[in-house]
């Protein structure tokens, strides 16, 4: 069974309220709670599991108990080793009403204490003796350095995928590993929103002589394109879906990380990844993924090869 280890280095606990409506400035009454343990590299995670693979989730936690994170963790079943970091673990709060509309209100990464990059590397080096893939997810919180992400690709001498942004991205061109950034991402890397397919595949060509194993480029309801040193291909996605986008990247990255584990055949990878990914969009909390939706969408997904 494919092993991955997933990374999530800005974690948080999701609170959802649900309210009968939201009134600005007013006190409302909260009809029910759920909490779940989350981040990009914990929905890869749940994603891996659901497609047959197994997961580890490695993220800084909190520096006491008891740790909602923790406990979140506990109930989704996911195995975890959690460094030592924050005062606590920031929570994220949605809040949806009666009709549907949703309020997120995003709490700041709190700042990682002294020593906590190289806890985090020593404890991704141990786990990565026992993974088949690495995949580190998402933004930073204050007091880990851009470069983290780039230098636990580095300790892994199995395939990795980055999937970050901004500065932390930049830093990681040149880690030897699978870059998936979506449209915004790739536009804020190279400067410019490219225009055209081949204008992306053309960055991402740039991206992998400057020491990228391979760029995915993720294009949201357009589906996606592979850009590897074999090839490149553009997957268009099976069916629009009009659902929840939040993970759906997550799901690709899920879905991507399983066919690294063996010799890639990228055209097959890329077509799961955007069934995946569809099939995450279906599903109204991320992490999770419609695995009836994704088998029937994997095989009628065209994907063209690009010169
Ligand atoms: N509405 C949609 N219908 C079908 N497929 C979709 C839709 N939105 C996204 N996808 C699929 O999901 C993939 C990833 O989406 P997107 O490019 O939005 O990622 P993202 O911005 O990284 O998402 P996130 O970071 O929230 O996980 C796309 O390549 C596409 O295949
Ligand atoms: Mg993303």
């Amino acid at each position: 069974m494919t092993r991955v280890l997933t990374v999530t280095l800005n974690p948080a606990l999701d609170l959802t309220y649900d309210v009968p409506a939201l009134l600005v400035g007013r006190s409302v009454r909260v009809a029910a709670v759920r909490s779940r343990a989350g981040g990009k590299g914990v929905n890869v995670a749940s994603v891996v599991r659901a497609l047959g693979g197994e997961a580890v989730v490695v993220a800084p936690g909190a520096l006491t108990t008891p740790d909602p994170f923790r406990d979140g963790l506990d109930r989704l079943g996911l195995p975890y080793r959690l460094v030592p970091a924050f005062e606590s673990v920031r929570q994220t709060v949605a809040v949806v009403g009666a009709d549907g509309a949703t309020t997120i209100l995003l709490e700041p990464g709190r700042s990682a204490v002294e020593g906590t990059p190289e806890a985090l590397e020593a404890a991704v080096a141990d786990e990565l003796t026992r993974a088949d893939v690495l995949v580190v997810s998402g933004s930073l919180p204050p007091g880990l350095p851009h470069d983290l992400p780039a230098r636990l690709a580095r300790l892994a001498d199995v395939p990795a995928i980055i999937d970050v942004s901004g500065a932390a991205l930049r830093a990681a061109t040149g880690a030897g590993a699978v870059l998936t950034p979506n449209a915004d991402e790739l536009a804020e890397l190279v400067g410019s929103r490219p225009e055209t397919i081949g204008e992306v595949a053309a960055h991402g060509r740039r991206l992998i002589e400057a020491g990228a194993a391979a760029v995915v480029v993720t294009l949201g309801e357009k589906g996606a394109v592979a850009i590897t040193p074999s090839g490149a291909w553009l997957a268009h996605t099976a069916r629009v879906v009009d659902g929840n986008p939040t993970g759906a990247g997550d799901a690709a990255a899920a879905a991507l990380a399983i066919h690294l584990a063996d010799k890639i055949d990228w055209p097959a990878a890329l077509a799961d990844a955007v069934a995946t990914s569809a099939a995450c969009v279906l599903k109204p909390v991320a992490g999770e993924i419609d695995l009836q939706a994704r088998a029937r969408w994997r095989d009628t997904i065209t994907v063209e090869e690009l010169t």
